[in-house]
């Protein structure tokens, strides 16, 4: 009987002991994981800047950081226009966005950046019905897709990613001035890091087509050409900035996990934990968007909403310079008019 007493109260010592510890392991636990999770989500846009009377234009809002974008915005009551591929996909967004926000200034405009004439349409459009544009954000992206030639002949991340882009952008600078001060955001990416323009073969004819060595290639085209661009529109009240976004939780995964659903698998599961929502993605294209005072920093790159210095070949003025002429040739852009 005694022995049946000690030994049921070293079970429960044993127990209670076992549970303070178990108890402590996961708070510890608990603790470390809100620290990550803090950690992951990085820099918060703070800034209360209204946008009441400026018109924005987001390329690829319908998704991801685009949409959590386009959103942020609405809510300071800027004039957002949305420019999408997919008008249904664009237009579930736009509603909800202008339900959640109560702006109904909410525009949704056809924009195909893999097609050259498309772009061209696009800001045709734009000039003749709209005032002013104060605000370019070029969200739009694919990643790593499979080899694929556009209408007009080019790979497709360099097509979407940068030729894209880089038309739109130039055919609107003369509305951007009209309404300057205005910006130029760029979302890039780290991975502009071990990137390399392909000058002689842009196209990858001549070398074996890698997704990730092409999308590193049209993410620092995204970069070099924040640098030149910035170089060449100094004074004119038109400033651009280019950012990493973060590694994020959206759409943009989509050729990942269907061409590779080993590498998609390793990393679904961590990826709860360790990517941002897209909604911390946007923050710094939010920052970049409104922070007051960024004008001296023209031409910069950011991350976490913060200056952030960009990798040695990000900052290559010279491939900065040859990527711009080679573009504005590939894109038929005579910068005389
Ligand atoms: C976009 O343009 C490409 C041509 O490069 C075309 O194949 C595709 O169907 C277009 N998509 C949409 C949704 O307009
Ligand atoms: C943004 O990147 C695109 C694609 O590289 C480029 O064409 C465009 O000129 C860039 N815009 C700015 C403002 O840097």
């Amino acid at each position: 009987m005694y022995l049946s007493i000690q030994l049921t109260q070293l079970w429960e010592e044993l127990k209670s002991n076992h549970l303070a510890k178990y108890g402590t392991v996961t708070a510890v636990t608990a603790i470390s994981l809100v620290l990550l999770r803090r950690w992951i989500a990085g820099g918060v846009c703070r800034c209360r800047v209204r946008l009441d009377g400026k018109t924005v234009i987001i390329t690829g809002a319908n998704t991801g950081i685009g949409k959590e974008t386009a959103h942020d915005l609405a809510m300071r009551g800027a004039r957002v226009v949305m420019a999408c591929r997919d008008l249904s996909k664009a237009e579930k967004a736009a509603a909800e966005i202008r339900r959640s926000t109560g702006n109904g200034n909410i525009v949704v405009r056809h924009l195909n950046l893999s097609s050259l004439l498309s772009v061209r349409q696009f800001v045709h459009e734009y000039t003749a019905s709209e005032e002013r544009l104060d605000i370019l954000i070029n969200n739009a992206g694919v990643m790593m897709c499979p080899k694929s030639l556009t209408e007009d002949g080019y790979e497709t991340q360099f097509a979407v990613n940068h030729l894209g882009h880089f038309l739109l952008t130039v055919l609107l600078l003369d509305m951007l001035k009209k309404s300057s001060p205005s910006r130029i955001i760029n979302v890039s990416s780290i991975a502009h890091k071990g990137g390399k323009i392909h000058f002689d073969d842009l196209n990858f004819n001549k070398a074996p087509y890698d997704s990730l060595v092409s999308y590193r290639q049209s993410k620092l085209a995204n970069l070099l050409f924040t640098r030149e661009l910035a170089r060449r529109i100094k004074g004119s009240g038109v400033t651009v900035y280019s950012l990493h976004p973060g590694v994020i939780r959206t759409e943009l995964g989509r050729y990942v996990q269907t061409r590779h659903p080993l590498l998609s698998a390793l990393l679904s599961f961590p990826a709860l934990l360790l990517m941002k929502t897209p909604s911390q993605g946007a923050q710094t294209s939010i920052y970049c968007a409104v922070a007051e005072g960024l004008e001296s920093h023209s031409g910069c790159y950011f991350s976490d909403c913060k200056l952030k210095e960009p990798a040695p070949e990000g900052k290559d003025d010279l491939a900065a310079l040859r990527l711009w002429e080679i573009s504005a040739k590939l894109v038929g852009y005579d910068e005389e008019n």
